[in-house]
Parts: structure tokens; C-alpha cells; sequence
């Protein structure tokens, strides 16, 4: 795949940011809904799917592996499913560009079937670690044919000729891992179960739910959960509506808290709690976040009204974790500009997302002028209420560098610039003009 050409911008101080937006789908459930409805027998219909790069790359894997994906409108498309266990080999490989997600779950979902398949991306999804993704599927059956070094992208996979269910405890709490077994198991008999220690986001198992499987969901420990899925069900199509991405409403939210006079509705943006631990953290820091009103279609829905606020230092406990895990860039940006200190604990995993977002929040704010430290695995902000600004942000291939870098900018006393916002589509498309219409000065 070509790297996009590198597109420079740079966000100054802007005047107070007004209106009500509806950010695009959540990323996480339009994967998810692709991935599924490709494995049912029959046609379904999604709406609001998440049209950016990451999303697209999955449909088309979906194709390659021989479901039917059309688009019939903006963020309508129609799926026709080969059943589980259906999937064609593909004639080349699948290419996720700079998408774990989409490339970790069609790996669990090609598993279960026989079917040899190839699996590629950009140099950010080479780097990024697969083994832990595999292992479990080899205890199911399938074989890995070729990989890269240390683990990495290219790999091409043999997927199980007769897959076994298992019971899997992953090493990480990370809900691609526990996706990619529940996927494989589909094509397995018996019971496939899953043990995490803490709960991670739960869209697989829902929309598994959603689409007829037979699942179990009971409590494991103080923060963890037991999933277990019976094997071989006939998945029946249904009609799925993605709602608003909370992990992409996150900008525009901090983006509202921290420019002075702020206020912005935000609509039908998820609020499962498995995904809302920076809604809860700002919350905790300050700031002003009213639910106006919710409603559940499947998933929580609200719609809420965010007014600039003064934010203050907190300690975010590592248990939140995997409830916020892609926003810890965001809310090192809104704890700049809080006063006082917060310490974001736990923070592993963070170093294996599209670039070590650690290192990488660290350098966006040092470049900044705010001071910060890294203490193991901990993300320690030092805010003093205000940011200097005038630092260039290297994005390192990352959507959520870029759009924090940015965010940054429209509050500090200098601009912020960022050297590569064309990563921003691979999550959400129109972004930019989408604060520009709030009043954003990004140019
Ligand atoms: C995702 C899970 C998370 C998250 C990613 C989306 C998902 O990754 O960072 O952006 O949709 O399952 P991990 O499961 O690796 O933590």
C-alpha cells in the first residue's frame, strides 16, 4: 500500500468553539459489524458504519474472503454473509493498512476456517506485535505458514482444518485478542471461553449475541469477566446502526473544555461503560459534561453538552485502563492544561498501539513546553493551567497523535504544529473541517 502523502497542519488559539456535531461511527463496532454479518447466512444491513480508512480495509477483506460488502449510501452498506466457517481463500493478501484491530480479528475470524490467507499492512502495523494473537489460535488448529521477524507482519496463516474449542486467559487485557478467539471458536464444537482478568469493551460479544450466537457473560474476579460461546451456530442476519464513536467524540469534547467559553453538544455518542473511562476521568478533573439525554438501541447512546471548564489534576487508577485505552493521548492534552499534577497509571499497553503512544504523548507535550514524566509505566502530567505551545509534533503514523497535537493547539499561547494529519482518516474522516465549522483556527 502507498503511504499517503504527508499533509502538515498547525492549530492556533481560537476564539470560543460553538455548535453540535455528530461525530463518525465507532470504529470498534464497525469492524466488528463487517467482520460478523460476513459470517452469517443472508443479507444485513449497517448503518452509520464508519467510512474511514481502517473500516474500509476490513471491507475489503471481507470481500476477498468472498462476502458480498456494497455500499448503497453514506454509511449504508449491505453485507451478504457465507455463513461460519465459509470464508474463500483470498487470491492475495489481505492488506489492513494501519489497522490492528481490523487485522488482529479477520486473523481470529480466518482461523476457523480452512482456508490459507496472507495478512499485510503499513510499516505502523509491521512493527506492531501479532504473536500473542496467534497463540491461541494454534492451540485451535491453525498453523502459521511464514512470518516476520520477531512475530510481525507479513505472516501468512493455515487456518484450522478442524478447529478445537479452547479456554483462553489473554496475557493483556485486550479486547482484539479476546475477539479474535471468540471468532475462531464460532467454527469450533463446543465451547469456546474466554477469561479476562478486566473487562475490556464487549462489542464482539454483544453483537455475536446480536446476530443469534449463544453466549454466556458472567463475573470473574473483581474487575473481570468469563465469556463463553457454544460453537457452530447459524449467525441470522440483522440490521445493525453504529453509533457515534466515544474514542473520536473525545476530541471535540477536550477540544470544548479547554478553549475558553466552549460550548458544544455532542450527539449519539456510545456510552457503554466499557468504553467511557475519560468521560468519567474528566468528569473527576472538573469538567463540565451534562447528559442531556440517553437511550439504548443495543448500545448506550447519549447525547451530551460539554462547556469549557477548569480542569484539575487527578490519578487515574490502572484498572481504567482498558475502559479509555486510546484516549490517555487526549487526556495528557486536557491535563496540561489542568493545574496540578495527574498520574495515569498502567499504562503498558499503550506502548503497542500504531506508534508507543507513551514515548509519543511525552514527546507532543515536551515539545509543548509541559512538563511530564514516565515513571514505569505510568504517564506523569505536570499542568500548570496553560501550554506554551510553538512545537512541531512528529505523528509517527498515529490518527490520535495528530488530533491531540491539534486539539493542543487550539488553546495554547502558540500554535502547534504536526507534521502528518493524513493518518487522521484512517479514523475519522473530516476531522479538521468538522472543528474548523466549530470555529477551530487548523490551517
Ligand atoms: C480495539 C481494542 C483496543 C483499542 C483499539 C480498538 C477493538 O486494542 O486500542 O483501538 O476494537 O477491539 P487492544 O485490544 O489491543 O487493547
Amino acid at each position: 500500500m502507498n503511504a499517503p502523502a504527508a499533509t502538515p497542519l498547525s492549530a492556533s488559539r481560537s476564539p470560543a468553539l460553538r455548535g453540535r456535531v455528530r461525530v463518525p461511527g465507532d470504529k470498534s463496532i464497525s469492524h466488528r459489524a463487517l467482520i460478523i454479518s460476513a459470517m452469517t447466512v443472508g443479507e444485513t444491513r449497517i448503518d452509520g458504519l464508519l467510512e474511514g480508512e481502517d473500516v474500509i480495509n476490513t471491507a475489503k477483506a471481507m470481500r476477498a474472503l468472498g462476502a458480498q460488502v456494497e455500499r448503497t449510501g453514506a454509511g449504508s452498506w449491505r453485507v451478504h454473509g457465507v455463513g461460519v466457517g465459509g470464508f474463500a481463500e483470498p487470491s492475495a493478501p489481505l492488506d489492513f493498512g494501519n489497522s490492528g484491530t481490523g487485522c488482529r480479528l479477520v486473523i481470529g475470524a480466518v482461523a476457523g476456517c480452512p482456508i490459507v490467507a496472507g495478512f499485510d499492512g503499513d510499516a505502523s502495523l509491521r512493527s506492531r506485535p501479532m504473536q500473542r494473537v496467534l497463540d491461541p489460535l494454534l492451540r485451535i488448529g491453525a498453523r502459521v505458514l511464514e512470518i516476520a521477524e520477531h512475530g510481525r507482519l507479513p505472516l501468512r496463516l493455515q487456518g484450522a482444518l478442524d478447529p478445537l474449542p479452547i479456554e483462553y486467559r489473554p496475557p493483556a487485557a485486550s479486547a482484539q485478542l479476546k475477539s479474535a478467539v471468540l471468532l475462531a471458536g464460532l467454527a469450533a464444537p463446543g465451547e469456546t471461553t474466554v477469561v479476562e482478568n478486566e473487562a475490556t469493551r464487549d462489542h464482539t460479544e454483544k453483537l455475536l449475541a446480536h446476530f443469534g450466537a449463544e453466549l454466556t457473560v458472567t463475573p470473574e474476579g473483581q474487575h473481570g469477566r468469563r465469556i463463553t460461546l457454544k460453537g457452530r451456530p447459524e449467525l441470522k442476519p440483522q440490521p445493525v446502526v453504529v453509533p457515534a464513536d466515544p474514542s473520536s467524540a473525545a476530541f471535540p469534547m477536550v477540544a470544548a473544555l479547554v478553549v475558553p467559553g466552549s460550548e458544544l453538544i455532542l450527539e449519539a455518542v456510545m456510552t457503554n461503560p466499557l468504553r467511557t473511562g475519560l468521560f468519567k476521568t474528566l468528569i473527576e478533573m472538573g469538567a463540565d459534561i451534562e447528559t442531556l439525554s440517553v437511550r439504548n438501541d443495543g448500545e448506550e447512546v447519549a447525547e451530551l453538552r460539554v462547556r469549557a471548564s477548569s480542569l484539575r489534576g487527578v490519578e487515574v487508577p490502572p484498572e481504567r485502563a482498558p475502559a479509555m485505552i486510546d484516549e490517555y493521548l487526549i487526556l495528557a492534552v486536557a491535563a496540561s492544561f489542568a493545574t496540578g499534577t495527574t498520574r495515569m497509571r498502567g499504562l503498558k499497553e499503550l506502548r503497542v498501539k500504531e506508534s508507543d503512544r507513551l514515548e509519543a504523548t511525552a514527546a507532543m507535550l515536551r515539545a509543548n513546553g509541559v512538563e511530564v514524566e514516565i515513571i514505569d509505566d505510568d504517564l506523569i502530567v505536570h499542568g500548570t493551567g496553560r501550554v506554551k505551545g510553538g512545537g512541531v509534533v512528529a505523528t509517527h503514523m498515529d490518527h490520535r497523535i495528530a488530533m491531540s497535537a491539534l486539539v493542543m493547539g487550539l488553546a495554547s499561547d502558540t500554535p502547534v504544529g504536526v507534521d502528518d494529519t493524513a493518518f487522521i482518516a484512517t479514523s475519522f474522516p473530516g476531522f479538521v473541517e468538522m472543528m474548523q465549522g466549530l470555529g477551530a483556527e487548523i490551517g
